[in-house]
């Protein structure tokens, strides 16, 4: 149970997700993305037209989430949902269903489950105030609303999504206000934590400035 675990939270794009898989490439740790398991759930609940109101039948859908990461790739049953999931629509309902108790109670063992030798770095909102809390790096990180909004809209045109900054900001705007405002495990940063505003650093800069911490503890 001495596994370490670098905890990595913070608002929607605000590059969690990049400089998290750096970090546990870098030290040869494994990566949770637990952020695509809410996606994954919204996902699944999408397709099989579960009604946002039906949050017994929304429960259900994380619980028995049938899906695998191998190589990079995430799949939902044995296709490979990798870009599927990133769609705005499936972040949107990711961040509605996610302000649910019941769905994120769900989530909980299998996230647990990736905590396994010789590290984890994990990131998302809740991991180090509810899923890791005696991570012993904990970095909360942040970035303003424009910057996010920049990065999420490259990434999406990279992806050959449709994307609008307007409409992007504003969704960003919404996202924060629900990740950080709900009851159960909302956005903020944990005990202990440290604080990384990205807002005019490189992905690689963050990078470094966590496996320094690291490296101090
Ligand atoms: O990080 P990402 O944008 O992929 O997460 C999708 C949604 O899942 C977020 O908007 C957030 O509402 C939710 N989430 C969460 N707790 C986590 C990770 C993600 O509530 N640990």
């Amino acid at each position: 149970a001495n596994i370490p675990v670098i905890a990595i939270d913070g608002p929607t794009a605000s590059g969690k997700g990049t400089v998290a898989q750096k970090v546990a490439r870098q030290l040869g740790f494994h990566y949770l993305d637990s952020g695509a398991l809410y996606r994954l759930t919204a996902l699944s609940a999408i397709r099989r037209g579960i009604a946002m109101n039906d949050e017994h039948g929304l429960a259900k859908s994380a619980e028995h989430l049938n899906c695998h990461f191998d190589g990079g790739h995430i799949f939902l049953a044995n296709e490979d949902v990798s870009q599927a999931i990133r769609a705005e629509e499936v972040g949107n309902t990711a961040s509605k269903i996610a302000v649910l108790a019941t769905v994120r109670h769900a989530l909980y063992g299998l996230q647990l489950s990736f905590r396994k030798a010789p590290g984890l770095v994990a990131d998302g909102r809740d991991m180090g105030t509810v899923i890791f809390p005696h991570a012993p790096l904990k970095v909360f990180l942040t970035a303003s609303v424009e910057a996010r909004a920049q990065r999420r809209y490259k990434q999406l045109i990279d992806k050959g999504f449709p994307a609008n900054m307007e409409d992007l900001s504003k969704d960003l705007r919404e996202r924060d206000a629900r990740d950080m405002n709900r009851a159960s495990a909302p956005l903020k940063p944990a005990e202990g934590a440290y604080l990384l505003d990205t807002s005019e650093m490189t992905a690689d800069e963050a990078v470094r400035q966590v496996l320094s911490w690291y490296a101090a503890l």
